[in-house]
């Protein structure tokens, strides 16, 4: 057993990072706490920036920053900020800056996120093509969103739709290529991407799936996209939701083992002992799903990144997240949790054209998934009967008048 660590370097001053810090300290930690952050700002959330940042990016949300700079300096947290981790010394214990300075600490955890894709065409390097995944991002894409002006999002994703969402509520004319045959698939079945297709289109936006982007074109602006299928698309703004890769690169180069993201067990220890990681990065065992995930959601973050810093304190509690997350998008709400995309028989509670209905996914008759539309009240109760492994009676769960409560815990 080693020594009770007396510092512990956060390196990714994100969500994951910000909550570590933040629980070591209530958790009665009294050593020294650094957060080392790339970005200038310190963590905060990322929800609102394809949101209410797009559609009022001079509102600044009260929520938005996890705390204020004042916190951290009365937390005795020291902030590192605008400065990337540039080297991981694991026999020195010590964090290596790209400023040449450097920590030194007992533990070091891994926050590092994942960075937005980008994408091989011609123009992607052209001033108006955007990722959108800091608020530096969502601040440029902003900038660019007016009345009447074209829109190509490339990524029919959750970052895609929501940003599509937010431009046409601003008044751009808005076009989404999806590479895949259906929205959002790696998070909902096929028949609920065609429901947000059928949503979007309601609202005018242009949706084409399975169309690519061969290339971006203009000389010093963006002016047109050319789709895989030959299409021209005139366009002032071209924002990329291909997805992130995780930033497990500092981890690679100090010998971490690493695998889509930073490998760890449940107790967010990585390969290498005294090295944590956790957030988007961290690539742990998932009993909800049954193997190792990577979950990419503000929920696991902020509490993966809590129960890393446990960890370090020496709590033996292994980490089961149930996998969640949530969008809006125009009037929807959409909430999920655990595994909807794999069951056997999936239960929808309500009629999909009311824009208020719940889907239960089951298999063997046993909850394993729970996906709501506008119906959040819902969703606790579906979360129970995920985590009580619960078989409720489907015939109830599909009459939309029935008491969830009562059916909880009538299959309790
Ligand atoms: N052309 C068109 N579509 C593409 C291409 C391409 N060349 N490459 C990928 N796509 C599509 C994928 O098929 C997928 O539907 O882009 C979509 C990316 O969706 P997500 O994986 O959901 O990623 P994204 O929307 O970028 O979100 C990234 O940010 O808020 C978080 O939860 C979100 O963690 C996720 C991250």
């Amino acid at each position: 057993m080693s020594a009770a660590p007396k510092s512990v370097a956060i390196i990714g001053a994100n969500l994951a990072g910000g909550w570590a810090a933040d629980t070591l300290r209530q958790k009665g930690f009294e050593g020294e706490i650094i957060l080392i952050g790339e970005e200038p700002d310190p963590p905060y959330e990322r929800p609102p920036l394809s949101k209410d940042l797009l559609l009022h990016p001079d509102e600044m949300p009260k929520t938005l920053f996890l705390h204020d700079l004042d916190y951290y300096a009365q937390q005795r947290i020291e902030l590192r900020l605008g400065v990337r981790a540039s080297r991981i010394d694991l026999r020195g214990k010590r964090v290596e800056l790209a400023d040449g300075g450097h920590v030194n600490a007992d533990r070091i955890m891994l926050c590092t996120g994942g960075a937005a894709r980008s994408l091989p065409v011609p123009g992607a390097d052209l001033p108006q093509v955007h990722c959108l995944r800091s608020l530096a991002d969502s601040r440029a894409i902003a900038a660019g969103l007016a009345p009447g002006k074209s829109v190509v999002v490339v990524g029919g994703g959750v970052i895609g739709l929501e940003v599509a969402a937010s431009a046409a509520r601003k008044g751009c004319a808005v076009s989404v290529l999806e590479a895949a045959p259906a929205l959002m698939s790696r998070v909902v079945t096929p028949e609920i991407g065609q429901f947000l297709l059928q949503c979007h289109r309601a609202e005018g936006v242009d949706i084409r799936p399975g169309e690519g982007i061969a290339a971006i074109l203009g000389e010093s602006g963006v002016q047109a996209v050319d789709t895989g299928s030959g299409a021209r698309i005139d366009a002032d703004i071209v924002v990329l939701g291909v997805g992130i890769d995780p930033a497990d690169d500092l981890a690679r180069q100090a010998g971490i083992a690493t695998d889509n993201g930073i490998i760890v067990d449940a107790h967010c220890r990585t390969s290498v002992a005294e090295v944590y990681a956790a957030g988007d990065v961290a690539n742990q065992p998932n009993p909800y799903l049954g193997g190792r995930v990577r979950l990419e959601n503000v929920q696991n973050a902020q509490n993966q990144g809590a129960a890393a810093a446990e960890a370090i304190l020496g709590s033996t509690t292994a980490f089961e997240e149930l996998p969640y997350f949530w969008t809006d998008q125009f009037d929807l709400n959409v909430q999920a949790a655990g595994d909807t995309r794999h069951a056997e028989q999936a239960i929808t509670r309500g009629a999909l054209e009311s824009h208020a209905f719940s889907v239960f996914y089951l298999t063997q008759g046993k909850v394993q998934g729970v996906l709501t539309v506008n119906q959040p009240k819902d969703m606790a109760h579906g979360r129970r009967m995920i985590m009580r492994h619960l078989c409720p009676d489907p015939a109830a769960l599909a009459d939309p008048d029935s008491d969830l409560r009562q059916i909880v815990k009538a299959a309790s």
